[in-house]
């Protein structure tokens, strides 16, 4: 009887098991997430809730509209730590409609909403940003 294999298989088994051997680790889906939580308000590829007003403002009835968050507005001058926060914690305006979402969204679940619409903001916003701050995109 050859045991050697069973013992090999076994250890292996043991070793994923422990956390030892290295498992590719999934990546959260930016972009899925940002659909499922984000779209509804700052609409589909954070073009912004209305189109005619990127930047946001009030409508008529004097609620708020969520804003573009590709880089035509202005997400892109707040750091990635004010970044992370209204997401986790909800706006800091009193009056605005936007949730926190901590008993919803992980850390990292967060920080891959970020990064999607990082990815999506223009070159020129880009170059802005990385001297305003350094190593502010998220990885
Ligand atoms: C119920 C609607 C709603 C949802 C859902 C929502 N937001 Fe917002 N968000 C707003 C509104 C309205 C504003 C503009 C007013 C303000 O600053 O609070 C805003 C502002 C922001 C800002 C600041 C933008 C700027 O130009 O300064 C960021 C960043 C942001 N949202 C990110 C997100 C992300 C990421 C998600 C998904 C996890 C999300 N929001 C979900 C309504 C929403």
């Amino acid at each position: 009887m050859n045991f050697s294999l069973e013992i090999t298989i076994l250890v292996l088994f043991l070793a994923i098991l422990q956390g030892s051997l290295p498992v590719a680790e999934a990546q959260p889906d930016g972009k899925g997430l940002f659909t499922a939580y984000c779209s509804p308000c700052h609409g589909k590829g954070a073009i912004g809730e209305d189109p005619a007003s990127p930047s946001g403002g009030f409508r008529d009835n004097g609620t708020l509209i969520a804003p573009a968050l590709n880089g035509t507005a202005h997400a892109w001058h707040h750091g990635p730590e004010i970044l992370f926060g209204y997401v986790k914690d909800g706006s800091p305006a009193t009056e605005s409609p936007m949730p926190g979402f901590s008993d919803k969204l992980m850390d990292d679940e967060i920080w891959s909403i970020i990064k999607y619409y990082q990815s999506l903001w223009p070159e020129r916003i880009r170059k802005i940003y990385e001297k305003n701050y350094p190593g502010g995109f998220v990885e």
